[in-house]
């Protein structure tokens, strides 16, 4: 790893195809949420700061825009192998940053590898079209539209915590490939991770000033930089709360928003119950249910809630609780904050007569997977993103009650329908308000280069490679008129 991005353990930021420490600047400490070490410092950056990053990316939009794209994509390779060779590494801190199993962060790395290439590869292969006006009423054969794709100038890509090195470079290669220059502001919590992430592709060759790197807490200098009349388009991904004060305050900027999710898994009475159980444990507990896209809710169907909780509980009791170098499924959450904010879900639920199965025992910020049953309508665990290692069980009478239930969600962005009737997957799957229905699956992402959307509350357009390419380039068409 590069000596240039750090003194010290303080980090600087990417500025001009360089790392700069800037003058007089004050220092965010970021500590480790599994045992309290300090991480490493970042910078606070101010609005002058700020400014002056835009200015250079500005600065930077034609050499990129101009540069080919077999070029850009022979640049985006590079990265990935880079990527490829600091997995080990990057996995360390990781771990030590976000507090997530071992295991997950070599997958978040690769998986990000193969990101960064089908990407590359991707963007050679979009190509424009022509369509000719003679399909048009009262036109002839005389005009033709030649349509093309053109960068949209600076993306303002900003990331969460959950995924630094993924949520970041799923914005940053699609803006790329597609000629843009990028700025990155990472989560504070996870800065480190991502800065390590721009390192990688800087030093795969990125001409100066196309990826810039901001830091500092988004509650001071984010309202700042969305609003920034410079920015030409905002990638986010993070809460439905400071997405939608984005959305407000931003203006005519476009952008893709991925926000919150209160994924339900729909269990039907003729579902296979093994394997349904199986799906719905991996996606609810992993990282701790830190994923947008974890199960947050199990809709399961009376006559069949009895042996579903039994093989849920006797999954989640094999779990394994620790610290994330240890190989465990459940490491501790990101801050006490989230942490009190789970326990507080899960006590007026049990304070509400809801039927704890396994679990509300609490170490520090490492909360223990927990299985709830009976959750009613009144409470707030059937409703709110917890982010947090808790399954609530909400039983219903028929299939109509559960989509019913499903829907009057705020949020939209996927669910799961297990069942072995294909009838009812494809009568229940058209029902549901979602971005992506999972059939006989635990929600999930991947493979990357599927749409992902999330409706209502859940988000803003469509990213997966070819879809996020698309959304931050704009069609420019020229049109031709032949005479005669
Ligand atoms: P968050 O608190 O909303 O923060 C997300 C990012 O926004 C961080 O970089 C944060 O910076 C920045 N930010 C905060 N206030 C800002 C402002 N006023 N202007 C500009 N940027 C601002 O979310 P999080 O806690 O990191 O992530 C968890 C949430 O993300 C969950 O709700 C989860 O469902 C959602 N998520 C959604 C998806 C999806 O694909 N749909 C994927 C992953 C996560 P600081 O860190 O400096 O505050
Ligand atoms: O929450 C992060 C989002 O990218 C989901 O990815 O693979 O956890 O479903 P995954």
């Amino acid at each position: 790893m590069s000596l240039e991005i750090s003194n010290n353990n303080i980090y600087k930021n990417l500025y001009d195809g360089k790392w700069e420490s800037i003058p007089n600047i004050k220092f965010i400490e970021i500590t480790s949420p599994v045992d309290g070490s300090l991480v490493g410092k970042i910078e606070a950056m101010t609005k002058d700061d700020v400014d002056k990053v835009v200015t250079n990316s500005k600065s930077a939009e034609k050499v990129w825009s101009e540069t080919p794209i077999s070029k850009r994509a022979e640049i985006l390779h590079k990265a990935a192998d880079l990527l490829e060779a600091s997995k080990s590494e990057l996995s360390d801190i990781l771990q030590i940053e976000i507090a997530k199993d071992r295991k997950s962060c070599l997958s978040e790395i690769s998986r990000t590898v193969d990101f960064i290439k089908f990407t590359a590869d991707e963007g050679k292969h979009m190509e424009g079209e022509t369509i000719g006006a003679d399909n048009f009423p009262g036109f002839n054969n005389n005009k033709l539209s030649l349509v093309t794709r053109v960068p949209v100038g600076t993306v303002l890509a900003i990331s969460p915590f959950n995924y630094p090195i993924n949520l970041s470079a799923s914005k940053i290669a699609p803006a790329l490939i597609a000629g843009n220059c990028v700025i990155l502001k990472p989560p504070t919590q996870g800065a480190i991770s991502a800065l390590h992430l721009a390192d990688i592709f800087n030093k795969a060759g990125l001409p100066p000033g196309v990826l810039n790197t901001v830091t500092g807490q988004g509650s001071s200098i984010g309202d700042y930089i969305v609003k920034h009349k410079d920015i030409n388009f905002i990638n986010f991904t993070g809460s439905t709360e400071v997405g939608k004060h984005i959305a407000e305050i931003a203006g005519m900027v476009p952008m893709l928003m991925e926000l919150g999710g209160k994924d339900a898994a729909l269990v039907l009475e003729d579902a296979d119950l093994e394997a349904a159980a199986k799906n719905i444990v991996q996606g609810a507990y992993s990282y701790s249910g830190q994923r947008c896209t974890a199960v947050k809710r199990v809709i399961a169907i009376d006559s069949i809630a009895d042996e579903l909780v039994e093989k849920l509980k006797d999954k989640v009791e094999k779990l394994k609780v620790g610290m994330p170098h240890q190989d465990v499924d459940i490491t501790p959450l990101i801050n006490s904050k989230a942490a009190d904010f789970v326990e507080g879900l899960i006590q007026e639920a049990l304070d509400k007569n809801a039927k704890l199965i396994l679990g509300n025992k609490r170490n520090g910020n490492l909360l223990y997977p927990t299985l709830i049953d009976n959750v009613t309508l009144d409470m707030r665990l059937a409703w709110e993103e917890p982010f947090g290692p808790v399954l609530p069980i909400i039983r219903v009478s028929n299939i109509d009650e559960a989509i019913e239930i499903a829907n009057q969600s705020e949020y939209g962005l996927q669910s799961s329908v297990f069942t072995t009737n294909i009838n009812k997957a494809f009568y229940t799957a058209k029902k549901l308000e979602v971005g992506t229905v999972q059939i006989n699956n635990k929600t999930e992402r991947g493979p990357d280069h599927f749409p992902f959307t999330g409706f209502k509350s859940s988000g803003l357009g469509t990213q997966g490679i070819r879809y996020s390419i698309e959304a931050m380039s704009r069609i420019k068409s020229i049109v031709l008129t032949i005479e005669g």
